[in-house]
């Protein structure tokens, strides 16, 4: 019975050594120590052993059992941390392998939009965001553009139902704005419009970015002096501003503004189409019509309102050619800003 001890310790410390995992070293330990496993199928032997052997024999056997029992943990610690490492090696995540993808940036629109609206609330004004589908009271009537007006056919409108319509100017939010806030008001309401507009030089869909002040006293001057600075920031610190006499509805007197071409400084290019000079926005000292219709005294207060388009403030600022080269999405052109 010793031998067989000894042959069973044998072979079992040789299966130890050569499982090759957790799982495979279980079934081992299974065999040779588990309830009906071979130590104890070996046990029932003792019956055979003379009384006075059995205590010497039972030690024999609990001396090799514990034995194997010291080897099996020893392996299986092995055997689990050489899973792991494996484990580990084989998950590991190398984070610099997509180095060279490309990343995502803003559209140029939204950069531009973007700093001017950080522009305006550098200077204090609030910031509005009006409806897309508009009414036709904000959009025309409130602004002293009544159904029959002829200034209506300078902007081609996307009517969606009677009185409902996509609006084709944010103008529409200065009437929102003042209806709710009372003067001192300096506000910019940036914001997509629509217009029945498409060839080469208009998109159907563009952007405008308003802006309102109403106090006491406001001028000419404090709208010249705010566009001064604007023009500076945006275009460079030699660029002039020209004001031109216009017409808008909601703006009387109302001026349309030039800024002197960064391009070649006055002298005459492609850019500015040889005149010296670029058309940014149109703007006014607000119509009285216009403040009384919104609840403002204009016996009391005064208000200058400005408009102008982002795409085109973006085109400049990039000597992008066109407009539509801002909504066609083209990764090539997107890549460059
Ligand atoms: N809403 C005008 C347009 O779309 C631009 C404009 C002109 C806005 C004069 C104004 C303004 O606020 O005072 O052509």
């Amino acid at each position: 019975m010793e031998e067989q001890i000894a042959k069973l310790t044998e072979d079992c410390s040789a299966e130890i050594a050569s499982a090759a995992s957790e799982s495979e070293l279980y079934s081992v330990k299974v065999r040779y120590l588990g309830k009906s496993g071979l130590i104890s199928e070996l046990m029932k032997g003792m019956r055979n052993v003379p009384p006075e052997q059995r205590p010497a024999m039972g030690k024999i056997v609990n001396e090799a059992r514990s034995a194997l029992e010291a080897r099996f943990s020893a392996r299986g610690k092995e055997l689990h941390d050489k899973e792991l490492a494996d484990r580990l090696a084989a998950e590991k995540i190398d984070i610099t392998i997509d180095r060279n993808r490309p990343v995502g940036r803003l559209h140029p629109l939204s950069s531009v939009k973007k700093r001017l609206v950080d522009f305006f609330v550098s200077m204090g004004f609030d910031v509005m965001d009006g409806p897309e589908v508009e009414t036709d009271y904000y959009n025309f009537e409130a602004l002293n553009v009544p159904k029959d007006h002829p200034a209506r056919d300078m902007q081609d409108t996307f009517f969606i139902d009677e009185g409902i319509l996509l609006r084709s100017q944010t103008s529409a939010s200065q009437v929102r704005y003042m209806e709710k806030v009372k003067p001192p008001i300096k506000m910019i309401s940036p914001g997509r419009v629509f217009r029945n507009d498409d060839d080469a030089t208009h998109s159907p869909v563009f952007h405008q970015l308003e802006g309102l002040v109403v106090d006491k006293g406001i001028t000419m001057c404090d709208l010249k002096g705010i566009l001064d600075m604007f023009a500076k920031h945006f275009f460079g610190k030699d660029t002039q501003v020209r004001f031109r006499p216009s017409y808008f509805p909601f703006t009387e007197p109302s001026v349309e503004v030039d800024v002197s071409c960064a391009m070649c400084h006055g002298a005459g290019c492609r850019i500015c189409k040889g005149t010296g000079w670029i058309e940014i926005l149109g703007a006014g000292i607000v119509n009285r019509k216009v403040l009384r219709t919104c609840g403002i005294d204009p016996d009391e207060y005064t208000g200058f309102a400005f408009g102008f388009g982002i795409d085109r403030i973006a085109n400049i600022i990039h000597s992008i050619p066109h407009i539509k080269l801002l909504y066609e999405n083209d990764v090539r052109f997107l890549r460059q800003f």
